[in-house]
C-alpha cells in the first residue's frame, strides 16, 4: 500500500537543518543596548556568570559557618570586582524567611549601585512545588502528584500563588517547571515533572509558565519560569541520573520537544540545559540541539543557563573536553548564555581569555549579555529589584493552604477499592502504620525546605503526617500506631501486628521518603523487603488493609495488591497530604485522581500507554506482553460516570480542519465526583509504526449525583501529526479511531 505523505508547514514542523551562519542580533532596548556598549569584556563576562550564595557567605562552599553571614570581602569579589549577572541558591543548611530573604537580596543589590553599570543581580531559586526554600511560603503537591490531578486550573493557580509568594521574599526567577517526559520510572527525578505523557506536559507546563510569568513579569506577581532540563534528561538508559541517553532523531522530535515549544510560544523567559548527554554528545556541547534547533528552529529568544557546573563536567566527567578552558569553548560555541559555575570563578576567568584571544568572538558574548540583560529588563530589576513585604498580605496565608490541600486531595489517585470498603464511617478503631505514616518527608519529596528533603520533618512539623492526618479526622483514641517497619528494614512488627488485632481497620503506608538527583538512585523498582514482609504479615491478621503509597515513583506493588482492600496511590502530595489522606480514606472527599503514569506490574515491565502494537501481541496467552498493574488514566471514584452518545462532526475530515467531538457524561452514583473526560486517538495504519493511542485532549468536569454534562472537544486534525520517515511533522491520509471513556468511534482523514 503507497501513502500519501502531507508535510506540514508550520514552526517545530520543520525538518532538521544543520545552520552554521552567524546568530542574529536581537531588537534589545536602548537601555540594554547602552550597557552592552559601555561594558568591558570583563563585565560582560561577568553577567554570563552565576555563583551559588555560599560563595558570598563567611565558610566554605557547602560548609559555610552557621548562622551564615554574607563576607564583605567575598560580595565585592563578586558584585564588584566579577560583575556577577545571578546568585542562585539557599546558604546551605539554612532556610530563611521572608525578611532574612529580604536582607540577603539588600546587601546583595545594594552592592550594585556601588558598580560601573549598577546593573541588578538575577536571583534564582527552585521553586519546585512552591516556595521550597523560603521559610512560611506555601508548598503544593510535586508536579507528578500535580499532574495526576488532570486539573490545569489548579497548576495555573499554583504558579500564580508561587510567583506572588517569591516576589514577597524578593526572588524573581524560578528554576522550573520541569517538563522532561520520564520512559524510566527508576529514574530519581521522575516526579519533578509530570509523568510519562507529552501532552499532560505540554498543558501542565504551559499553565505553569501563563501563572509565573502573567501578563506582564515587571508585575510585583509575577516571576520568571525557566523551562528544564532541555531536553532528553527523563530518558536515561541505565535509570540513573545524568548517564547516558540514546534517543533517535525522530523520538526526540516527537517526544522531548513539542512541550518545550508550547512553553516557549506561551513567553516561557528561560530554559536550563540537560545534565546529561544524548546519543553520546553531553547537550551543554551539542550546538545543534542548543542552537539550530532551540533557537533557529524553536524561536526560542531568552536566556539558556547551564545546570549546575556543568561546564565544569564537559572536562572533568563527560571528557569530552582537553581542558577546563576548551570546556569554556564548547559550551559557548554550542550556545549556552550563562553559566551556573556555581562555586568558582574560572568560568569568567577563562572565557575572557577566550575572547580577548580571539577564539570566541565579542558579538557572541554581546549575544548573550543582551539575552541576560532582557530578562532583567522585563522583570522590572532595573527600577527596583525587591518590593517591601508589606505589600504582600497573602504570603503563606490559610487561603494559599487551601489551594495547596485542594492540590492535594485532587492529586491523590485511588486505585482499588473492594467492594467499596472506601470510604470508613469514622467510629471505627484504626491501625497507621508503615515507614511513611509519620513523616513530611514521604509527603514532599525533594526541594522541601531543603534540597533533598530531609528537613521537612522539622520545618514542616506543623502540618500532619498520614497518622496525625487520620487522629486529627477521626480522635486520638480511635487511631493505634506502629511503625512496623523503616523503608527498609523490619522495626516494631510484632508491636504493629499486636495492635492490628486489636482495630477495624489497618491503615499501611509504603513508599519512598524524600530524595532527588544521584541521592535518588536506586537498583530495583521493587519495594523493599522489609515494606513486602510487613504488608504480607499484616494481611494475615485478616483485617482490611487500606494501603497507602507515598512515593515519588510507581514502586513494584504486584505482591501486596491481591491481599489489599483498597490502594491509594499519593505522589508526593505536599504538607497537605496527610490531611487531604484522611479526608480521602473517611469520605469528607471524593477522589478524582488519574495516574499521569502507567504503573508497571513488574519491575523490568514498565510500558508507557502509547506503546507500539507489536508490544500488546500476547503470544501464547503468557502474560508477558503489555502488563501494567494499573494503566495510564486509571483512577476510581467513590461514584460512578455514564458516557453516551460519543458523537464526530464529520467521519470524514481534511488535514487542516478540526475534529468536533461532542460526548454526554452522567454522574450515575450518590455522591458529586469529579471525573477527567479524555480523548485518545489512534492512528490505526502508518508508515511509522503507530502507537496504541496518543491523549489529545482532556477535561475536568464535576457533577452532582444523577446531573448530566455535554462535553465538547474541539482538536485540530494537525495534532494528529507524527514525525514520519523524513524525519518531518507529518499526517497520513487514512483511518483514526476516537477513544472517550468505553466509547470508540472511527474517522478518516482525507
Ligand atoms: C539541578 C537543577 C537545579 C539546579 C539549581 C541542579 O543540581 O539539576 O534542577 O535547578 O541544581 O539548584
Amino acid at each position: 500500500m503507497t501513502l500519501k505523505v502531507r508535510i506540514l508547514p508550520c514552526g517545530l514542523l520543520i525538518p532538521l537543518i544543520f545552520l552554521t551562519g552567524a546568530i542574529s542580533a536581537q531588537p534589545w532596548s536602548e537601555r540594554v543596548q547602552d550597557l552592552i556598549k559601555n561594558m568591558s569584556i570583563e563585565e560582560k563576562v561577568g553577567q554570563m556568570t552565576q555563583l551559588t550564595v555560599d560563595m558570598l557567605c563567611e565558610g566554605e562552599p557547602y560548609a559555610i559557618t552557621v548562622p551564615f553571614k554574607i563576607s564583605e570581602e567575598k560580595l565585592e569579589k563578586a558584585v564588584i570586582q566579577y560583575g556577577v549577572g545571578s546568585i542562585l541558591n539557599v546558604p546551605t543548611g539554612t532556610y530563611p524567611g521572608v525578611e532574612a530573604w529580604h536582607q540577603i537580596l539588600t546587601t546583595i543589590q545594594d552592592k550594585v549601585q556601588e558598580s560601573a553599570n549598577k546593573i541588578p543581580v538575577l536571583y534564582g531559586l527552585d521553586h519546585v512545588h512552591g516556595l521550597s526554600y523560603i521559610r512560611g511560603g506555601t508548598l503544593f503537591p510535586q508536579p507528578l502528584g500535580l499532574a495526576c490531578s488532570w486539573n490545569t486550573s489548579l497548576a495555573r493557580e499554583m504558579a500564580e500563588i508561587t510567583a506572588y509568594e517569591s516576589r514577597a521574599a524578593g526572588v524573581p526567577w524560578s528554576f522550573s517547571p520541569a517538563m522532561d517526559i520520564c520512559r524510566n520510572p527508576v529514574w530519581p527525578r521522575l516526579w519533578e515533572s509530570y509523568g510519562e505523557d507529552v501532552y499532560i506536559n505540554t498543558v501542565m507546563g504551559k499553565a505553569t509558565i501563563e501563572g509565573f510569568q502573567g501578563r506582564d513579569l515587571s508585575n510585583k506577581t509575577s516571576i520568571a519560569a525557566c523551562l528544564k532540563h532541555f531536553t532528553g534528561y527523563g530518558l536515561p538508559l541505565s535509570g540513573k541520573d545524568r548517564t547516558p541517553a540514546w534517543i533517535p532523531e525522530r523520538y526526540l522530535r516527537e517526544y522531548f520537544l513539542p512541550q518545550y515549544q508550547a512553553s516557549i510560544d506561551a513567553g516561557a523567559l528561560t530554559i536550563m540545559v540537560n545534565s546529561g548527554e544524548i546519543n553520546g554528545i553531553p547537550t551543554h556541547a551539542d550546538k545543534q540541539l542548543l542552537t539550530d534547533i532551540l533557537r533557529h528552529e524553536m524561536h526560542f529568544e531568552g536566556l539558556l543557563v547551564t545546570d549546575w557546573q556543568d561546564i565544569h563536567y564537559l572536562y572533568d566527567r563527560h571528557k569530552i573536553a582537553h581542558s577546563l578552558k576548551d570546556a569554556v569553548r564548547i559550551a559557548i560555541e554550542a550556545g549556552i548564555d550563562m553559566s551556573m559555575t556555581p562555586v568558582s570563578y574560572d568560568f569568567a576567568d577563562l572565557l575572557v581569555e577566550l575572547v580577548k584571544e580571539g577564539t570566541i568572538s565579542e558579538s557572541r558574548i554581546d549575544l548573550s549579555v543582551g539575552r541576560i540583560l532582557m530578562v532583567k529588563e522585563k522583570l522590572g530589576l532595573f527600577e527596583t529589584t525587591h518590593f517591601p513585604v508589606t505589600d504582600y498580605p497573602e504570603f503563606g496565608s490559610e487561603r494559599n493552604q487551601e489551594i495547596s490541600l485542594q492540590g492535594a486531595v485532587e492529586s491523590i489517585v485511588l486505585l482499588k477499592n473492594k467492594n467499596d470498603i472506601l470510604p470508613i464511617s469514622k467510629d471505627v478503631k484504626v491501625l497507621v502504620t508503615g515507614p511513611t505514616a509519620n513523616t513530611q518527608r514521604s509527603l514532599n519529596g525533594g526541594w522541601s525546605t531543603t534540597w533533598q528533603g530531609e528537613g521537612a520533618d522539622q520545618y514542616l512539623a506543623e502540618f500532619p503526617t498520614i497518622l496525625r492526618g487520620v487522629e486529627d479526622l477521626i480522635g486520638r483514641d480511635l487511631v493505634q500506631y506502629a511503625e512496623g517497619a523503616s523503608i527498609d528494614e523490619i522495626t516494631d512488627m510484632d508491636l504493629a501486628l499486636q495492635k492490628a488485632n486489636e482495630v477495624d481497620y489497618i491503615i499501611l503506608c509504603l513508599g519512598e521518603l524524600s530524595y532527588t538527583e544521584d541521592a535518588g538512585n536506586i537498583n530495583d523498582l521493587n519495594l523493599p523487603d522489609a515494606q513486602l514482609e510487613l504488608a504480607s504479615e499484616l494481611a494475615k491478621t485478616g483485617k482490611p488493609m487500606i494501603v497507602i503509597l507515598a512515593e515519588g515513583r510507581p514502586r513494584i506493588i504486584r505482591q501486596l495488591a491481591p491481599n489489599s482492600a483498597a490502594i491509594l496511590c499519593a505522589f508526593y502530595p505536599g504538607p497537605q497530604g496527610g490531611n487531604a489522606l484522611a479526608k480521602l480514606i473517611f469520605g469528607d472527599e471524593n477522589p478524582s485522581g488519574k495516574l499521569a503514569i502507567t504503573y508497571p506490574q513488574y519491575a523490568n515491565s514498565y510500558t508507557p500507554y502509547d506503546h507500539k502494537y507489536t508490544e500488546d501481541r500476547d503470544v501464547m496467552n503468557s502474560g508477558l506482553s503489555f502488563n501494567p498493574q494499573f494503566e495510564f488514566g486509571f483512577g476510581l471514584s467513590y461514584t460512578s460516570f455514564e458516557y453516551s452518545n460519543l458523537q464526530l462532526h464529520n467521519s470524514e475530515v481534511s488535514a487542516v480542519e478540526n475534529l468536533q467531538v461532542s460526548v454526554d457524561v452522567k454522574n450515575v452514583g450518590e455522591r458529586e465526583g469529579k471525573e477527567v473526560v479524555s480523548l485518545f486517538i489512534s492512528d490505526l495504519v502508518a508508515s511509522i509504526t503507530p502507537p496504541v493511542k496518543r491523549l489529545r485532549a482532556f477535561e475536568k468536569i464535576i457533577l452532582k449525583p444523577g446531573e448530566s454534562t455535554q462535553v465538547i472537544f474541539e482538536l485540530p486534525v494537525q495534532d494528529l501529526a507524527f514525525v514520519g520517515p523524513e524525519n518531518r511533522w507529518v499526517i497520513e491520509p487514512g483511518d483514526f479511531e476516537l477513544h472517550v471513556g468505553p466509547l470508540r468511534q472511527k474517522f478518516r482523514v482525507k
